[in-house]
């Protein structure tokens, strides 16, 4: 059986729209959804994803490209298994919980699992104690095991912590960010769980860093919750000894008209950030600081218009910034402002609309997105022209997702583009002070990894013609400059 395209092959497999649609439908479009669509059997469509979902590639190979690029067959999903007992921990991450905090997470399939995790700086010597949440979710006939949240601390910064979760199972560790620079961010955007995702993972572990970002695109599950928890089991052995900081993708919208309209219910069930923390009222775009930087994660799939609680909670976490104390300032969301790909063009232009002067006046360092399945590096842009006190932005989307590589730019490249390229890899943000950061983007070649782009940045923040009384202009002696 063949189809016109990936996106006609899955609704006649399911009988609705694939979860990994680029834009979530509106509340009115979601209500014209008709019933006939919502009747067709759910477990027998679960059935077809199961078998039909390593097909995908090949379906995506076979179909006429909607918009005129073509991916490259993707490497095959691994299914991580559960090896451990009811008991004991599985899916452990951490992530900063606010100022000298860490926040420990995992799974257990016995529900009386208590939310505890022991932890201190000598390896099966736990001198401090703590006490979490948990909490589990449904979806559709799948319920998850219990999800426990616990926050230690207070932490010293730069040291090794040695942990145990629930009171059994294995011990893992893992190392506070510094205090004060340098500190290195590995910088990786849409995952998945392939051969590729642990080609990446390998290359980002075998050099050290302190903070791992991650913007959007997280296990590619689309709605079949195994493959959460099998991506939980893939990224422990990273996750659990370096804080891994996410914001949410497409794929973890999981929404399903009217029995879950709002979506983002395992994803928010799954990784908790600190947006409690950051004072923001949705786990969908939270802020924290670590060593001189102030990192901002947005929603690219909530509301960010001017009236919504997302761009007031943005305005306020920027008129909060402190440019003493965190000299850069790093955004990170999904679906990139500038994007010269063929793949998902202007899917994130009313939210560039919408937030691109708050960022711009803040005189954000540098932007990340994911979202296209390739590599590229811009200039310093402001409203599509280049300009010295607007933020480099940086689409790396190709951390390993099952879908494959987005292959095809636009030509003539534009002036705007530095360096792009559609393969696998990951970044490296490394900030050594509080002028200057060594950005570098790695290539997986197979079992290597190979720098294929890197730059020196400076800090806005000691630009003095970028806070010139012209604050909100565009300062005319820098334009020179470039
Ligand atoms: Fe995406």
């Amino acid at each position: 059986m063949l189809f016109q395209t990936p996106k006609h092959a899955f609704i006649a497999l399911h009988g609705f729209l694939p979860p990994q649609q680029p834009s979530i439908p509106s509340s009115s479009q979601q209500k014209q959804i008709k019933m006939d669509k919502l009747l067709f059997p759910h477990v027998f469509s679960l059935a077809l994803t199961f078998f039909f979902l390593p097909q995908m590639p090949l379906l995506q190979s076979l179909a006429s490209p909607p918009d005129g690029y073509s991916r490259p067959p993707a490497r095959n999903v691994i299914f991580t298994t559960h090896d451990r007992s009811d008991q004991e921990p599985q899916q452990v991450h951490i992530s900063l919980a606010g100022s000298d905090h860490m926040r420990v997470t995992w799974i257990t399939d016995d529900k009386h699992s208590k939310s505890i995790v022991e932890y201190g700086t000598q390896p099966g010597r736990y001198d401090a104690k703590a006490t979490g949440e948990h909490t589990s979710y449904h979806y559709f006939f799948y319920s998850s095991g219990k999800i426990h949240h616990v926050k230690i601390g207070p932490l010293e910064p730069n040291t090794s912590y040695y942990y145990r979760c629930g009171g059994h199972g294995p011990e893992f560790s893992f190392k506070t960010p510094p205090a004060t620079f340098p500190i290195e961010f590995a910088v990786v955007g849409d995952l998945g769980q392939t051969e590729w995702t642990k080609s990446t993972l390998a290359h980002v572990d075998s050099q050290d860093y302190d903070v791992f970002l991650l913007p959007g695109d997280l296990s590619y599950a689309d709605s079949q919750q195994p493959l959460w928890d099998s991506f939980g089991r893939l990224v422990e052995p990273s996750a659990s000894r370096r804080p891994w900081m996410v914001t949410e993708g497409n794929h973890e919208i999981e929404i399903f008209p009217i029995i879950y309209p709002h979506g983002f219910k395992p994803y928010n069930a799954r990784w908790q950030m600190p947006y409690e923390e950051s004072n923001s009222t949705s786990n969908l775009y939270y802020s924290f600081d670590v060593a001189g930087t102030h990192v901002i994660m947005l929603g690219s799939y909530t509301d960010f218009d001017c009236d919504s609680d997302q761009y007031k909670w943005l305005v306020s976490d920027l008129s909060g910034v402190d440019r003493q104390k965190t000299p850069w300032v790093v955004v990170l969301l999904h679906a990139p402002w500038y994007n010269t790909n063929t793949a998902h063009q202007g899917e994130g232009e009313s939210m560039r609309n919408a937030m691109e002067v708050l960022l711009y006046k803040a005189r954000v360092d540098v932007v990340f997105a994911g979202h296209v399945h390739a590599y590229e590096r811009f200039t310093r842009i402001y409203d599509n022209m280049a300009d010295p006190c607007g933020p480099v932005y940086i689409t790396i989307g190709d951390g390993g997702n099952r879908e494959g590589l987005a292959l095809t730019f636009k030509k003539p490249s534009s002036p705007l583009s530095l360096y792009r390229e559609p393969s696998f890899g990951h970044g490296r943000l490394r900030i050594l002070d509080e002028k200057r950061a060594h950005w570098s983007w790695h290539r997986n070649n197979d079992s290597d990894s190979v720098v294929g782009d890197e730059v020196w940045l400076d800090s806005l923040s000691t630009s003095k013609a970028c806070w010139g009384a012209d604050h909100d202009g565009i300062n005319n002696s820098s334009k020179d400059e470039l």
